[in-house]
């Protein structure tokens, strides 16, 4: 399928591209107007880009239906400070009904049943149930248009960030697994974050990974090895030694069942490479692997 921008109307832009773009994280931004009226709302046009200085930029759009704008990009233009909650999945359903076009008289504090917590440095509240409080200053709003789903960019300077006791893992950082983040996808999705489907990638070497191309043929054309599999293996800075210590009983046994038939004993090898290689046992699965080069 091919998507022409040009050809699609302003609401099937932003469904496509929100279905596309995704998982998006969450600004639950609390701000308020000159008068001191407080106002809350979720945003996932949203995110980091630069640490230092530390910047964040949400994104209230403009919406065909919505004259004047969003209430929050209202209160940045008259008091440009916020706080940005992160949202967890204990938070999810009073977040989405946070975002019900109240009246600008309607403190959605209110409707979604959140508590107000005073910030340290800005005048807009912290979302007390949020684990994660930036205090924010607004340093610049850049429009992109004027037409319905025009961003308005809200940047932001994290001026500080208070972080719960309870989502610090015992080395006193944050541990994702009990920070339960959620992130909106197109239409009605939501994702969340939890322990069954984190995973990591060690990054790359300080010393440069080898590449894939590097790879030996054998490796690098591998009917079983995926490119997942290539990108770990490729991330040394070098093709490995032999461990002369390393003993592995399934590589003599399939060494020994499969010594007559080099094309099949390389697809038992490359089999268990995989497996190994899936359960992020890189160094073993290089092990199995080069004893097939020296066979
Ligand atoms: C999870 C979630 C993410 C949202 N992200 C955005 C967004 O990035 N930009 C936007 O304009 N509206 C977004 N919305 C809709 C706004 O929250 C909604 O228009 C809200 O009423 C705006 O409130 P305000 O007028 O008080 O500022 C989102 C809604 C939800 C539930």
């Amino acid at each position: 399928m091919f998507l022409d921008f040009k050809q699609l109307s302003a609401s099937e832009k932003q469904s496509w591209l929100n279905s596309a773009i995704g998982p998006r994280p969450i600004c639950f931004a609390s701000t308020m107007d000159a008068n001191g009226q407080v106002n809350l709302a979720p945003f996932s046009y949203f995110n980091l880009f630069s640490s230092n200085p530390p910047i964040v930029i949400f994104s209230p759009l403009k919406s065909a239906n919505q004259n004047p704008l969003k209430h929050t990009l209202q209160n940045v233009i008259e008091h440009p400070e916020c706080v940005i909650n992160l949202v967890d999945y204990s938070m999810v359903a009073q977040m989405s009904l946070s975002s019900c076009a109240y009246p600008k008289a309607i403190d959605e504090f209110t409707k979604s049943g959140f508590t107000k917590a005073a910030a340290t440095m800005v005048q807009p509240p912290l979302v007390k149930e949020a684990k994660i409080q930036l205090e924010c200053k607004v340093i610049e709003i850049k429009s992109l248009g004027d037409g319905p789903g025009a961003g308005q960019l809200v940047i932001a300077e994290v001026l500080c960030m208070h972080v719960a006791e309870s989502i610090l893992g015992n080395d006193k950082k944050i541990n994702p697994a009990q920070l339960n983040l959620v992130a909106r996808l197109g239409g009605d999705w939501y994702c969340k974050v939890d322990a069954f489907n984190l995973f990591e990638i060690n990054k790359p070497n300080k010393q440069l990974g080898m590449g894939i191309d590097q790879l030996p043929e054998g490796i690098r054309n591998s009917q079983i090895l995926t490119g997942n599999h290539l990108g770990l293996l490729a991330n040394y800075h070098e093709l490995p030694a032999v461990d002369p210590a390393f003993n592995d009983e399934r590589l003599k046994n399939i060494i020994q069942y499969y010594g007559i038939s080099p094309t099949e004993m390389e697809r038992e090898l490359h089999l268990y490479a995989a497996e190994l290689l899936n359960d992020n046992r890189i160094e073993t699965a290089w092990q199995i692997l080069i004893s097939l080069e020296n066979v």
